[in-house]
Formats: structure tokens, C-alpha cells, sequence
């Protein structure tokens, strides 16, 4: 199994996008379902968030710090996800703006995504060779083990306190 750290990465994206689109097809009322599956989209988003942000992009800023301006931008998507992420998990299927807010955050995400697969990681490919992308894959793979599951752990919310105290 490689431990390449934008491979592990885009593996956790195309899962993601597969929950998404699982979410996309669930009917109008299709209450359970939809609440089971935006659970499996907060846990998703909130480990890969956290691998993301505690490892790959402090990584990159320091071994590549032309990309710093890109990392930072991305921490402020991370954040607006985070923000609909901690109100989904609070909200119900039957609420007249679940549906809008998941898709909100879908929307947001697939962007988000999209930068990091076609702008982002060749980037970070080019710049940094291949041992270093399998040590920091190594890295994520053990801190997966031990990383925020939902949006209201603790060091889930390490990132956004941050961005507001600092
Ligand atoms: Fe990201
Ligand atoms: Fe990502």
C-alpha cells in the first residue's frame, strides 16, 4: 500500500465524493437515511480536515514556502466548512434548512477539492520528492488513528478557535 500523502488524500476525497453523491440520490424524505449519511460526511470531512491541517499543510508551508499563500487559503475554506459541518451536527433531517446547508457545504467542498486535485497537489508534487511524500503519508496514517471523528471534539475545533482568538 503506498503511503504517498497526496494519494492517501485523494483516496479520502473520492470517498467523500461518493457520500455526497449517495446524499444526492436519497429521496425527499428519506429522513433516516439522510441522517446516517450526513453523519458518515461529518466524520468523513472531520478526520481528513484534521490530517489536512495538522500535518500536510504545516508540512508544506515550511519545506515549500511559495505555497504559503495557497495553504492560507485554504484554511479559511477549511473553516467555512467546519462552521456548516458544527451546525449540521446540531440539525435534524426534518429542518427546513438541512437540505440547503448540506448542500451549501457540498458545494463548498467539491471547490475546495477540485483546487487541491488540479491546482494544488501537482504543486506540491513537483515540489517536494517522493520519500517526502511518503513520510509525511506515514505520518497522517498514524495520526488517522487518533483524530477527531465529529465536528465538536476538541481537536476538531483546535483550527477554527484559532482562527478567531488569533
Ligand atoms: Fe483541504
Ligand atoms: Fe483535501
Amino acid at each position: 500500500m503506498s503511503t504517498d500523502a497526496i494519494v492517501l488524500l485523494k483516496e479520502d476525497h473520492k470517498e467523500i465524493r461518493r457520500l455526497f453523491r449517495e446524499f444526492q440520490g436519497a429521496g425527499e424524505n428519506a429522513t433516516a437515511q439522510k441522517r446516517k449519511l450526513v453523519a458518515q460526511i461529518l466524520e468523513a470531512l472531520t478526520v481528513h480536515t484534521y490530517l489536512e491541517n495538522e500535518c500536510m499543510y504545516p508540512e508544506v508551508r515550511r519545506l515549500l514556502p511559495d505555497l504559503e499563500d495557497d495553504v492560507l487559503e485554504s484554511y479559511e475554506e477549511h473553516h467555512v466548512a467546519d462552521v456548516l459541518c458544527f451546525e449540521l451536527a446540531a440539525m435534524a433531517p426534518d429542518d427546513e434548512r438541512y437540505d440547503a446547508k448540506v448542500t451549501v457545504l457540498m458545494e463548498n467542498v467539491l471547490h475546495h477539492v477540485e483546487e487541491e486535485e488540479q491546482e494544488w497537489f501537482p504543486k506540491v508534487r513537483d515540489g517536494l520528492g517522493r520519500n517526502q511524500l511518503q513520510e509525511i503519508g506515514a505520518r497522517m496514517i498514524e495520526m488517522r488513528a487518533d483524530a477527531p471523528r465529529t465536528p465538536s471534539e476538541p481537536l476538531a475545533l483546535k483550527k477554527a478557535l484559532d482562527a478567531v482568538t488569533a
